[in-house]
């Protein structure tokens, strides 16, 4: 793991970590999966963290060994629906949707002259940005449909640092997803999890909930 005083910055998912949306594309998938008569389950809803919406498609269709009985043109109607359920919900979303702790987080992390990026596979996140109020904080994103693989590859969180012109090692990445803490492990930046440990075995450090996100508590874990 890279030392406290080498950390220049902070590379965030969005889903799951900024705000608790991750719950909303687990219901907008749910109704998908429930018209083509999959099976829902929590491991289903954990594997989809982080994965674009193609491939959440592809790997709920997979759960129930019916990835070839769709065409692709079947496939991206589904994906439409989808988003539409979870546009629904995002509709209604206030600052109050942002994650406990987060917004002082954010304003501390500014305060100490940390930069601070956006590495979210959503093509959402910045309608979701604007709902919290939180545009301001995150004028350094990254756009999803510019890379060539999604979450766990190592390339968008690689981008995370580049854009803030830090090496991966002067970088911290966030995470609520197993697929992101490995793509936050491949670039080479120190993980935080948040979330249950079993699922975020594979981050350097493991907080349960985003309230334990301070800076004093990561210099903790990294002495
Ligand atoms: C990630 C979410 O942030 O974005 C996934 O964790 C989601 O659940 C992915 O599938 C893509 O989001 P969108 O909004 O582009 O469908
Ligand atoms: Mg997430």
């Amino acid at each position: 793991m890279a030392k406290f005083s080498d950390i220049k910055g902070f590379v965030f998912d969005l889903d799951g970590v900024i705000t608790d949306t991750s719950i909303f594309h687990s219901q907008a998938w749910h109704q998908v999966a429930d018209q083509v008569g999959v099976k829902w389950d929590d491991h289903l809803a954990d594997a989809l963290k982080g994965i674009s919406r193609m491939d959440s498609l592809n790997l709920i269709l997979a759960h129930d060994h019916r990835e070839n009985d769709f065409t692709l043109a079947e496939k991206t109607t589904l994906a439409t629906q989808k988003n539409e359920n979870y546009l629904k919900l995002v509709a209604q979303m206030t600052p109050a949707n942002i994650l406990p702790g987060i917004k002082p987080f954010l304003a501390d992390l500014k305060a100490h002259g940390y930069l601070l990026s956006l590495a979210s596979a959503s093509k959402n996140s910045p309608l979701v940005l604007k709902h919290l109020g939180l545009e301001a904080y995150f004028t350094k994103s990254i756009d999803p449909t510019s890379l060539t693989h999604g979450k766990p590859d190592p390339e968008i969180f690689r981008r995370g640092a580049e854009i803030l012109n830090l090496d991966p090692q002067q970088c911290i990445g966030v995470e609520d997803a197993a697929a992101g803490v490995q793509s936050i492990n491949g670039a080479g930046e120190t993980s935080i999890g948040i979330g249950d440990a079993t699922v975020l075995a594979a981050a350097d450090i493991n907080f349960a909930t985003t309230a334990q996100l301070t800076l004093a508590n990561i210099k903790a874990a990294m002495a």
